[in-house]
C-alpha cells in the first residue's frame, strides 16, 4: 500500500506556566501516540507545534513575574523543550510563534483574507483605561457575567459557565484586573473575518458533509449547532504591542489577535520545517495533496477555535501559496479533542499547586509509567481524574504484573534452562499456533484502535493480549516440564518470546522507551524510532531554539519479528519497577500550600 501523508498538529502551549498532566494528556501524548503509530507504519508524519509567544496570557504572566515579556517566554519555551525530550514527544518540529517565518505567514494568511474580501474593518468599542492611558485587551476586563452571574468572569470568557464573549462590553460592571479602576466604552478600529460569507461559501457544507461520521460526538455536534445558530463577523486585530503587527498601512500599531495567528502555527511551522530539511516545498505533501490527512489534537476548550474559525480561515485564504486561486489549504481531517483531565476529584490548577508538574514529575518517575497512566485514564470521551493511588496500582497490576512480569519470567527462564539461547522449539502445536495467531490479529485490531484515536483501548487490547501469553505460560508451564520434558520447555519459551516480539510493537507508541529496552533484550538491532534534537536557528534579525526529529535510522515496522533459533540473548533486565505505597503519600504531600 502506498505510504500516507499525515500531518500530526498539536495543541501549541501559552509560554506562560509549567506543563502539567492535563495538559499532556489532553493532546501532546495522543498526538505523540498516534504519530508513531504512523511512524511505525512508515507513513510520512509531520508533526509540528511550538509555543504560543503572544497573547494576554503570556502578558499578563510577565507583569505577575516582574520579568520582561521575552524573558518569560524564553523561560517556559526552553522548559517544555527539555520536558518534550524528557516525555519522548517525537515533534518533528517545535518551534514558536516568535519567529520571522511565523509573522511572515501569519500576514501572508491576513492578506489572503482581505483580497479575498473575507476581511472588512469595523469601527467598535473598546474598554479604555483613564487611569492607564490605553485600550484594554479583554483579559484585562473583569466583570460580572451576563449569563451565569460569576462575579469576576474575564472580558473574553467566563470561567465558571465557559461562554465565550464576543467583547468585554457585555460584561457587566466592568473593571481593570490590573488596578481594579472603572472602565469606559470608547471608538476603535478593527479587522473582523467574515464568518457568514464564509460559512455560507463552503464552511457550513464542509462542517455537514458525511464523512464526518467518525468524529468525536461532543466535537462535530459543538461545530454543527454553533455554525447553524448562525455566526457573526469576529475581529482579528487588537490594541497591544506585543504580537504580529497588522500588514496594512495605518494600522501597523494594531496587532494580529493571538487565536487567528496561533492556529496558523501549523502551517507556519510545516514551511519552517522543510525550509530546514533543505527541501522548501515538501510542506506542500501535507498540506496541498488532497490525499494527506490532517489531524488536530487540542482540549475541548478549544474545539471552536480548531472545528470552525480554523478551517473558516483556511477557506477564506484559497489562492494562499498556489498559482490557481481557487486552491484550498487542507481542511481538518479529524479534530479528535480531549475532555479535560482532573486531579485527586479537584481541578488541576496552578496558584493552589494542585496538579503533576511534568518536568518535576520527571525526576522521580520515568517517562513510560507517566504515559501509561495518562494512556490508560485518558480524558477522550469525558473528565477524566488523576490519582496517585491508581497511577500506583496500576502500574504494579497493569504494567508490572501484566506486562513487565511477563518479559521478565520468560527471559530469565531462557536464560535458566538454555543459557540464554533461544531454543529450537521443534513442531509447533495448535496452541503455540494459536497464541501467535492472537497476537499477529492484534496488528490489524489494534492498528484500528490507534488510526481512530481510541488509545484507552489499546491499552485494554494490549492488556487482554498479555493476559493471553500469561495464561499459556500458566498452561505450559515451562518451569514444571523443565525436569522432565526440556523440548516442551523449550517450544513454550520460544512460542513467548516470539509473542513478546509482536507485543513490543503493538505497546511501542505509548511505551516507547521500555520498548526499545525489550527490542534490544531479544538481541535486536537499532532504534525502534528516530532521534529527538535540540537545535538553534538563526534568522536574519533574531536566533531561536526548537525541538526536532530524525527519523532517518529508525526501524519502524509494524508487524512482529520472528526471533531466530539459536539467538544467544542479552542479560535480562526488568522493564519496570514495582511502586511502594509510600510513593502515594509522597506525591500527595507534594500538593498544595
Ligand atoms: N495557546 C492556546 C492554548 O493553550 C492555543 C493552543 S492551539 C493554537 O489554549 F493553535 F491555537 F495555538
Ligand atoms: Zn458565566
Amino acid at each position: 500500500m502506498d505510504k500516507e501523508y499525515i500531518l500530526v498538529s498539536v495543541a501549541w502551549p501559552y509560554a506562560n506556566a509549567d506543563i502539567h498532566q492535563g495538559n499532556v494528556t489532553g493532546s501532546y501524548l495522543p498526538a505523540d501516540i498516534y504519530a508513531r503509530y504512523h511512524r511505525l507504519r512508515g507513513n510520512h508524519v509531520l508533526m509540528v507545534s511550538g509555543s504560543d509567544s503572544h497573547g494576554t496570557p503570556v502578558t499578563v504572566r510577565a507583569e505577575e513575574m516582574g520579568k520582561s515579556v521575552a524573558e518569560v517566554f524564553d523561560y517556559y519555551h526552553g522548559r517544555f523543550l527539555t520536558l518534550f525530550q524528557k516525555l519522548g514527544l517525537t515533534y518533528d518540529l517545535f518551534t514558536h510563534t516568535d519567529t520571522e517565518n511565523h509573522f511572515k505567514v501569519s500576514q501572508d494568511m491576513f492578506l489572503s483574507l482581505l483580497e479575498n474580501e473575507y476581511m472588512y474593518p469595523k469601527v467598535t468599542k473598546q474598554m479604555y483605561s483613564p487611569t492607564a492611558n490605553k485600550f484594554l485587551p479583554d483579559r484585562y476586563v473583569e466583570g460580572t457575567c451576563p449569563n451565569c452571574g460569576y462575579g469576576t468572569a474575564r472580558g473574553d470568557q467566563c470561567d465558571n459557565c465557559n461562554t465565550l464573549f464576543e467583547s468585554a462590553a457585555e460584561l457587566l460592571n466592568p473593571r481593570s484586573r490590573t488596578d481594579d479602576s472603572a472602565l469606559e466604552l470608547r471608538d476603535t478600529e478593527h479587522f473582523f473575518i467574515d464568518l457568514p460569507a464564509i460559512a455560507e461559501d463552503g464552511l457550513q457544507a464542509w462542517l455537514h458533509s458525511e464523512d464526518k461520521a467518525f468524529w468525536r460526538p461532543q466535537v462535530i455536534n459543538f461545530a454543527r449547532n454553533f455554525v447553524d445558530e448562525g455566526l457573526i463577523g469576529r475581529a482579528v486585530t487588537r490594541d497591544m504591542d506585543w504580537g504580529i503587527p497588522v500588514p496594512v498601512e495605518g494600522y501597523e500599531h494594531k496587532v494580529l489577535y493571538v487565536w487567528f495567528e496561533a492556529v496558523i502555527g501549523y502551517l507556519s511551522a510545516s514551511i519552517e520545517w522543510a525550509k530546514n530539511s533543505g527541501e522548501p516545498d515538501a510542506w506542500k505533501k501535507w498540506w496541498q495533496n488532497p490525499r494527506a490527512r490532517t489531524a488536530y489534537f487540542v482540549g475541548k476548550d478549544n474545539i471552536p477555535f480548531h472545528a470552525i474559525f480554523w478551517p473558516a480561515q483556511l477557506f477564506g485564504s484559497k489562492g494562499l501559496y498556489n498559482e490557481d486561486p481557487n486552491a484550498q489549504l487542507n481542511l481538518p481531517y479529524d479534530v479528535p479533542a480531549n475532555e479535560f483531565m482532573n486531579m485527586e476529584g479537584q481541578r488541576i490548577s496552578g496558584s493552589r499547586n494542585w496538579g503533576v508538574w511534568m518536568l518535576d514529575a520527571l525526576e522521580r518517575h520515568d517517562p513510560d509509567p507517566l504515559r501509561y497512566y495518562l494512556t490508560a485514564v485518558m480524558p477522550e470521551t469525558r473528565d477524566s481524574d488523576w490519582s496517585w493511588q491508581g497511577y500506583v496500582e496500576r502500574n504494579n497490576s497493569e504494567l508490572v504484573g501484566n506486562w513487565g512480569n511477563l518479559v521478565n519470567r520468560v527471559l530469565n527462564m531462557t536464560k535458566r534452562y538454555f543459557k540464554g539461547e533461544l531454543p529450537d522449539p521443534g513442531e509447533l502445536t495448535d496452541k503455540d499456533k494459536n497464541l501467535l495467531a492472537a497476537v499477529d490479529a492484534g496488528f490489524e485490531t489494534v492498528a484500528k484502535l490507534y488510526d481512530g484515536c481510541k488509545f484507552r483501548a489499546v491499552v485494554q487490547e494490549n492488556l487482554r493480549l498479555s493476559s493471553l501469553v500469561n495464561q499459556y505460560l500458566e498452561d505450559t508451564s515451562p518451569w514444571t516440564t523443565a525436569k522432565t520434558e526440556l523440548q516442551a520447555t523449550a517450544r513454550s519459551l520460544y512460542t513467548t518470546i516470539q509473542a513478546i516480539s509482536g507485543l513490543k510493537i503493538l505497546w511501542a507508541p505509548i511505551l516507547p522507551f521500555t520498548s526499545q529496552k525489550l527490542h534490544e533484550l531479544l538481541g535486536e538491532d537499532g532504534q525502534l524510532f528516530g532521534e529527538q534534537m535540540v537545535q538553534e536557528y538563526a534568522e536574519s534579525s533574531r536566533s531561536h531554539t526548537a525541538l526536532t526529529y530524525n527519523g532517518d535510522t529508525a526501524v519502524g515496522q509494524w508487524t512482529r519479528t520472528e526471533i531466530p533459533v539459536g539467538r544467544r540473548l542479552p542479560k535480562p533486565k526488568p522493564l519496570f519497577k514495582k511502586l511502594d505505597a509510600a510513593v502515594v503519600e509522597d506525591e500527595l504531600s507534594r500538593l498544595g500550600g
